[in-house]
């Protein structure tokens, strides 16, 4: 099929021309939703620049998440806590372009960063309306509880909200490190309610980070209207999602245990990636068993 021609004008300046890859459906909430109903694993990876949006985009994955991680993986920070929301906006304008320049599907979530939603819901607004101009089709928040009026504040002004509980790294400092939430009863119950409460206030989707799997695997099932994310929480949730640089093999950090190289056996970084997509449909990946660093 013939691509369209981009449009003139545009606030993304000069565009090459129109991309040769296949036309797919842009990815929507009706269509995420479409995908969980008929029980497709929904795909996730980060992404922070137009080359690697693009990439993923061809390799067929769904979601892309301008992640704070960038503040590590791309600034050298040592947690996400230094990352600022002009950083955020540069990032996520830089992702959505290279998206619109292949004329890619993904769904475009980008984080909001620390100290930019924690005063008020119109702060919240104010920070979320930056990065949804910049590109984004949906921002994530961190943190239960205390977070569900400014969801709801943000959802109701037509802002698609996913939100995040379990490890919540930009609050490691008051966690205490990155290691596994909600084991005893008492943080199991506690997550439960937030996360109840948070797909009331409208959050379409809810990234779970080190959780034990059979709890994210209960929310799972607890959460019909709000699409649950794992990273570290098993096989039970609706789709998964891991930092693309972890899943390449390319982060000489510290690697946490649940995540697997899928650069060792592809020989581009698209066929690496075209694995991680087939083998979180196939549910090869992740292994339940694997949660923590
Ligand atoms: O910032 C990020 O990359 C994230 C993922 C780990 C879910 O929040």
């Amino acid at each position: 099929m013939t691509q369209p021609a981009a449009p003139t004008g545009s606030p993304y300046g000069t565009l090459p021309p129109a991309s040769p890859l296949p036309q797919r459906r842009p990815v929507s909430l009706p269509r995420l939703a479409q995908l969980r109903a008929a029980g497709e694993k929904i795909t996730m990876l980060t992404a922070y620049d137009a080359t690697f949006a693009a990439v993923a985009d061809a390799a067929g994955v769904e979601c892309l998440l301008v992640g704070d991680s960038l503040g590590m993986v791309c600034q050298g920070l040592p947690s996400t806590v230094g990352v600022t929301l002009e950083t955020m906006r540069y990032h996520t304008e830089s992702v959505a372009r290279g998206l619109y320049r292949v004329q890619g599907t993904a769904w475009l979530v980008a984080d909001l960063p620390f100290g930019s939603y924690h005063e008020s819901p119109e702060q919240a607004l104010r920070s979320a309306t930056v990065l949804m101009q910049a590109g984004a089709h949906m921002v994530k928040l961190e943190g239960g509880g205390w977070t569900t009026p400014t969801v709801r504040f943000l959802v109701e002004r037509g802002i698609p909200v996913c939100a995040h509980l379990g490890l919540t790294p930009q609050t490691v400092h008051a966690l205490g490190g990155y290691r596994v939430q909600g084991r005893d009863d008492g943080a199991a119950q506690t997550l439960r309610r937030q996360a109840l409460e948070l797909q009331d206030a409208g959050a379409a989707m809810l990234v779970l980070e080190m959780v034990p799997a059979a709890l994210a695997a209960r929310l799972t099932a607890e959460l019909p209207h709000c699409h649950t994310i794992g990273i570290g929480a098993g096989q039970g949730t609706a789709g998964q999602v891991l930092v693309m640089h972890d899943m390449l093999g390319i982060n000489l950090g510290k690697m946490p245990k649940f995540v697997r190289n899928f650069m060792q056996d592809a020989g581009t970084v698209k066929a690496a990636i075209e694995a991680y997509v087939r083998a979180v449909k196939s549910g090869e990946f992740p292994d339940d068993a694997v949660h923590g660093w």
